[in-house]
């Protein structure tokens, strides 16, 4: 026995156990395959598991899975989130397609980074906001696809996106759109608002020497003076630094662009995305 369960990698136990509940397709039966399974085996070792498209109207039995990382339920009959509180490892859960009506116990969930909630009954009431935000982890959250196709009945709520995104800042992937609020708006303000009560010096710029001109123009000026003129002042070398002086004019001028675009973006931007005051 102990041999047999050294030998059994993840991926092995993996597959053993899809075929397991690939063979049984009411819920019941799925729960007492992977029962029985877990019985005989050390479920402690599994990581990934798939359930998806195996017409679960439940979540059960999985207590034992405790190292799980990975777990698809998408495409079931679930109506209730359940049963996962000793999943404490898990990192990516997929719920999509089901019949669930709201978030509920998964606050225990803290390493959890992504959640896919889309095609399921969410509405606005059945979010729990509160329950969300335990998930100090969670990076990637969809009630939708990102081109809005399985929403929730709370994605056609107005106050939908705002609230997920005002109260959720840890986010960086809200239905596939990537967050605005990764930005962290609230180190930006106070970054402008310290700039403008302490506004830094302004910074040294360094003036080309122009001694070396109004010098080469009088050394010109009595060398050649019997035809003096200003086509005479243009040297060779004249024309050198003029050059070099339109490249550095050129420079200045396309970072200038550059900064103006970045203002302004980061100015809209937080005129856009800020959260309504209420
Ligand atoms: C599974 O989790 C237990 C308890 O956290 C831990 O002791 C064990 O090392 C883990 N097993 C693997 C294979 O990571
Ligand atoms: C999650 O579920 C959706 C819908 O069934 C599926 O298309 C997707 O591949 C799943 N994603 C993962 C990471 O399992
Ligand atoms: C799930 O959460 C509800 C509250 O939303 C609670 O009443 C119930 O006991 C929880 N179930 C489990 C298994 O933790
Ligand atoms: C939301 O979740 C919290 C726990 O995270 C729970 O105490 C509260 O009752 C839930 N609210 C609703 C409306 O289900």
């Amino acid at each position: 026995m102990r041999a047999l369960r050294l030998l059994l990698k993840p991926v092995i136990l993996y597959h053993l156990l899809n075929m397991l509940v690939r063979s049984s397709s009411s819920s019941g039966r799925t729960e007492e395959s992977i029962k029985s399974i877990s019985q005989r085996f050390d479920l402690e070792i599994v990581f990934r598991l798939s359930l998806a498209s195996k017409k679960l109207n439940g979540i059960a039995c999985l207590e034992p899975c405790i190292n799980l990382t990975d777990l698809d339920l998408s495409d079931n009959d679930i109506t209730k989130i359940e049963g996962l509180g000793t999943l404490t490892e898990l990192r990516r859960l997929n719920l999509s397609s089901n019949r669930i009506q709201k978030v509920e116990n998964i606050s225990e969930l803290k390493k959890l980074e992504s959640l896919k909630l889309q095609g399921n009954q969410i509405s606005m009431s059945g979010l729990n906001i509160s329950e969300l935000c335990q998930l100090t982890a969670l990076k990637a959250l969809y009630f939708q696809n990102l081109d809005r196709t399985f929403p929730c009945p709370a994605c056609s709520d107005k106050t939908y996106r705002n609230t997920i995104l005002s109260k959720m800042p840890q986010l960086t992937n809200f239905d596939g759109e990537r967050c605005p609020f990764s930005i962290n708006y609230a180190a930006v303000s106070e970054e402008v608002r310290g700039f403008q009560l302490n506004p830094p010096p302004p910074r040294v710029v360094v003036i080309p020497d122009i001694e070396p001109w109004l010098k080469l123009e009088s050394d010109d000026a009595s060398s050649t003076s019997a035809t003096t003129g200003t086509q005479e002042l243009v040297t060779p070398e004249f024309v050198t630094k003029a050059e070099d002086v339109n490249k550095r004019l050129d420079n200045c001028h396309a970072l200038a662009e550059v900064l103006r675009e970045e203002i302004s973006k980061c100015l809209s931007l937080l005129e856009n995305q800020m959260p309504t005051p209420d």
